[in-house]
């Protein structure tokens, strides 16, 4: 199964219906979807009215969000670690999933932010914690952490983000209006996984070849018991999946005749 169609799963197992819930109209609005992947997100907000323009950089992700044919959505290639086409202007920003992946999220929201306008809205989903899930032994819980240390430091995505949305956001002076987690089917659950999902967790470690080189001989043994972990009836996500709002906030204008001179 191709990233496409491992992608196209992943919609339905997402609490989408409760973070759509929670944004502000879009209607008649124009959303910059940054990360956008194959446009799942793109076409919720398009059919609630909005103008939308996804940006990833990965052509064959644009491929399956244009070939859906959206009348107002466009879909264009960006490293989002680069600054963005100038010309982009925006009411709101949505980021679902792709946070994580720019470690120094402070430096991105300062790239970003001057494509929204004065009062618009961040809307950013994120994990936290992805291999998080009780009960794993002291062993498997070590490479994991490692693992996510190792990502962090490299630059490449940082697993403890989720908890860090808030905080960046109003760092980079948004006004954080809503913030809840919400539960998935993959990432934040009680009890067994579907069996659909813990498919999908397997094909994940099959593209995590980082993970497994990290892990060595360890790595049969560790991955069949997180996959063991998450069949067990007593098992327990400490993955949580969070969603932050908020607003850019306007700088107030000097007041006349305040007195300071400088
Ligand atoms: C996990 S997917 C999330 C896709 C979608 N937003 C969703 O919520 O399902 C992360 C997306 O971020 C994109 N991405 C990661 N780093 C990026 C970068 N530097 N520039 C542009 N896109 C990036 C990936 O190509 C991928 O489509």
């Amino acid at each position: 199964m191709d990233i496409v169609e491992e992608y196209r799963k992943q919609a339905a197992w997402r609490s989408w219906p409760a973070i759509f819930a929670a944004l502000p109209p879009v209607d008649g609005k124009t959303v910059l979807d940054l990360g956008c992947g194959i446009g799942d997100q793109s076409a919720e907000l398009a059919a609630r009215g909005a103008c939308v323009i996804g940006l990833d950089a990965q052509d064959e992700l644009l491929a399956a969000a244009r070939s859906r044919g959206l009348p107002h959505a466009e879909f264009r290639h960006a490293d989002l670690h680069r600054p963005l086409d100038p010309a982009i202007i925006a009411d709101g920003l949505w980021a679902s999933f792709s946070p994580a992946y720019f470690t120094d999220l402070g430096a991105a929201l300062a790239r970003w932010l001057p494509h929204i306008r004065p009062d618009g809205w961040i809307a950013l989903t994120e994990i936290d914690d992805l291999f998080g899930h009780e009960p794993l032994s002291v062993r498997a819980r070590a490479l994991f952490d490692a693992y996510a240390a190792d990502s962090l430091s490299a630059g490449r995505y940082d697993f403890h983000m989720g908890r860090k949305l808030r905080s960046c956001l109003e760092r980079a002076r948004c006004t954080v209006t809503t913030a809840f987690s919400v539960p998935d089917h993959e990432f934040s659950f009680d009890g067994p996984a579907r069996p659909d999902v813990l498919e999908a967790w397997r094909r994940r470690f099959t593209r995590m070849t980082l993970l497994r080189d990290r892990a060595g001989s360890d790595w049969e043994t560790i991955a069949d018991e997180f996959l063991g972990c998450l069949q067990r009836p007593d098992h327990r996500s400490l993955c949580t999946v969070c969603f932050v709002l908020a607003r850019k906030q306007i700088s107030p204008r000097p007041s006349a005749g305040s007195g300071i001179s400088q």
